[in-house]
């Protein structure tokens, strides 16, 4: 019997991930830019025992269902796997506690905080010994944007060029306390999506015609930004990270069929946006694969874009956050 626990926050795309170039190894077509942040975070336990058997995964408290199961069992077969090779004896089956802060998949990204904390926790009860780069790998084979939540900061996921996967891996590009920004993220609903950002990624790639700009396009985007964020410039990375979401979302809409994920709210909040920046504030807005709306400005400007973001009709709540660490062992 072997355990251990992990902590791990989300993250958002600055240039986002939309669209695999190999499915079961979780390739992008592109690289992408994130920052992880503080306030969503996930915590994970895993216990193996020795006996052969079924995973029991249990999350926020509930069973998880069938295919959520399917897929925690999958990353776990590649860490008892990687456990075997080492010559480290092989774990048998798996008690997974996994527990959100935040409503999980309603396009918070709980995949990222949630499969960079399994990832983790897996691999250290395991006893394995992975360097940070290799436990991103990991992670990416659960949910690609979770490869960038093993990592605090700024954070880019490098494209890579090999066929196995293994340099499509995430490094640091700014520590978290080197800028002093904040994310404030505008709840509009909770509860589940209809179609997942998986599927909906998958239809992007094979049936939206414009998923080849976006791939040209995207190279181009990944470069300003990270300039942008290595020479700390928040109008230039706010200014790549609209038109990043923006051409995200014309791809899925474009998809048959079509992934339509904002709601009137989303809409009347790119609108407050665009007003604040009006009035002279530095802010700027993302929207993932779902109907919120999380807004980059500097950290000193954060309760002002809160307070604004608020007052727009259809928002339950709003979440500030700031830089976070990458994974930490419990
Ligand atoms: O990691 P996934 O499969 O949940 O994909 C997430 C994709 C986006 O959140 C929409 C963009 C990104 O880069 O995080």
């Amino acid at each position: 019997m072997s355990e251990a626990g992990a902590r791990a926050r989300s993250n958002i795309a600055f240039v986002k991930y939309w669209g695999k170039r190999d499915e079961a190894l979780v390739l992008p077509h592109t690289g992408s830019l994130s920052l992880t942040l503080d306030a969503l975070a996930t915590e994970t336990r895993v216990r193996f025992s020795e006996e052969a058997g079924p995973d029991e995964v249990q999350l926020d408290g509930e069973r998880a269902r069938p295919e959520e199961a399917r897929r925690v069992s999958a990353l776990l077969d590649l860490v008892r796997a990687e456990a075997q090779r080492q010559g480290v004896a092989r774990p048998g089956r798996a008690r997974v506690e996994s527990r959100n802060d935040f409503p999980p998949a309603a396009g918070l990204a709980s995949s990222a905080s949630g499969f960079a904390a399994l990832a983790a926790a897996a691999a250290w009860a395991a006893g394995l010994d992975l360097s940070p780069g290799a436990l991103s790998i990991l992670a990416r084979r659960g949910s690609g944007s979770a490869c960038r939540s093993v990592l605090g900061g700024f954070v880019e996921w490098v494209r890579g060029e090999r066929a196995d996967g293994e340099d499509s891996v995430a490094r640091p590009l700014l520590a978290r306390n080197a800028w002093d920004v904040s994310v404030c993220i505008a709840v509009v609903e909770a509860g589940r999506k209809e179609r997942s950002s998986r599927d909906a990624m998958r239809d992007s790639a094979t049936t939206s015609p414009f998923f080849d700009a976006w791939v040209r396009t995207t190279a181009e985007d990944l470069e300003s930004a990270r300039a942008a964020v290595l020479s700390r410039d928040l109008e230039r990375l706010g200014e790549v990270a609209e038109r990043s979401f923006l051409r995200m979302h014309a791809v899925a809409l474009g998809n048959a069929p079509p992934a339509i994920f904002w709601k009137p709210p989303t809409l009347a909040l790119l609108e407050r946006v665009r007003g604040l920046r009006a009035g002279g504030v530095g802010a700027w807005a993302t929207v993932d694969a779902g109907p919120h709306v999380a807004v980059l400005s500097a950290a000193g400007d954060s309760g002002r874009v809160a307070e604004s973001l608020r007052a727009v009709s259809g928002v339950r709540e709003v979440r500030v956050c700031r830089p976070g660490p990458g994974v930490e062992r419990l």
